[in-house]
């Protein structure tokens, strides 16, 4: 039995398809009932409606497992709590594999977000469990959110440079690559970090997707004030702006450099997913 904790969203989603595809028995830990619904309808066995934040719920959703993956929630200030939460009742429950969905460099101490990873990571290696850390790359995906702006206005915009190169992965093959972790021997022990083959600025991504579109696409560099604005209407905690801001500097200054495709290539035993290929499977489910 594994436990997914962090089911439903851009990681959980394709690492509990992948694991479907494998037979794996599965519960889930989940928030709500709409997710455990939907959790259910994917192929997920069992699901448990609770709180991660909830010792009581975290430690019922643990027992009788035999391996967890963990999911941390995205600009969430509480992150490293919630994974030492969850690493301290698989240690109590003495689970066989913890596996981790961490970030690509979470060494970064000027993001918030990648530093709570770090935390997370040194309770996981000091935790006596067998263990695998997978560091993803920026999803491909995240494309999603500005979608409908680029079909209807043709602007790509993010609020740091069009010009800064970035380390890319597809979902997909991130939640396949998780599965195999998960059901395959030979895995424990590592830490992975999970990047596809390219590393492209939001301008040459512009341009791919444009191709496909068949309109013109202009990457533009979103001014941060009003980013503010919009998070604060969406209710965004001061900690998330904060930790979105501190990233969007980040990136305007470094990238996300570096992306390297040998670990993920030697995993999924064949070349992981590129840009142009999920930008076509993208649009084309779009239209
Ligand atoms: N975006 C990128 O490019 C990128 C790259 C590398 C790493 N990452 C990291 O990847 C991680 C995962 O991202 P994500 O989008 O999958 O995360 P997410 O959707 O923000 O959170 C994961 C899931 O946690 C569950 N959840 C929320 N509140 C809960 C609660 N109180 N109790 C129990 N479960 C709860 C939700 O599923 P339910 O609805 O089922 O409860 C949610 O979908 C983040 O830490 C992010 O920093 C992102």
């Amino acid at each position: 039995m594994i436990l997914i904790v962090g089911a439903s969203g851009a990681v959980g989603i394709p690492t509990i398809k992948a694991l479907v595809k494998r037979n794996a028995d599965l519960r889930a830990l989940t928030s709500n009932e709409k997710s455990a619904a939907n959790l259910r309808d994917i192929g997920v066995g069992e699901t448990q409606v609770g709180d991660f934040r909830s010792n009581d719920d975290v430690k019922r959703a643990m027992t009788g497992v035999d391996s967890v993956f963990l999911v941390t929630p995205r600009f969430t200030e509480d992150e490293a709590e919630i994974g030492l939460r969850v690493v301290a009742a698989a240690r109590e429950e003495g689970v066989g594999h913890f596996v981790f969905s961490s970030a690509f460099h979470p060494q970064m101490t000027k993001m918030n977000h990648h530093w709570t990873k770090l935390l997370i990571e040194e309770a996981v290696i000091e935790s006596g469990l067998d263990f695998t850390i997978l560091q993803p790359a920026m999803f491909m995906q995240n494309v999603a959110v500005e979608w409908p702006v680029i079909v209807e206005k043709g602007i790509y915009s993010r609020p740091y440079s069009p010009d800064r190169k970035m380390a890319l992965v597809d979902t997909a093959d991130l939640g396949e690559a998780g599965a195999i972790v998960l059901t395959e021997p030979g895995y424990k022990g590592a830490t992975f970090e999970l990047c596809g083959p390219d590393s492209l600025t939001q301008a040459e991504m512009a341009a791919i997707l444009s191709g496909f579109l068949g309109k013109p696409i202009q990457a533009v560099q979103r001014d941060l004030g009003e980013w503010e604005v919009w998070a604060r209407e969406r209710n965004w905690s001061a900690w998330g702006i904060d930790t979105y801001l501190k990233m969007a500097n980040h990136y305007d200054t470094h990238g996300y450099p570096g992306g390297n495709p040998l670990v993920l290539r030697t995993i999924l035993g064949r070349e992981p997913g590129n840009y142009r290929d999920f930008a076509q499977r993208f649009v084309t489910a779009r239209k």
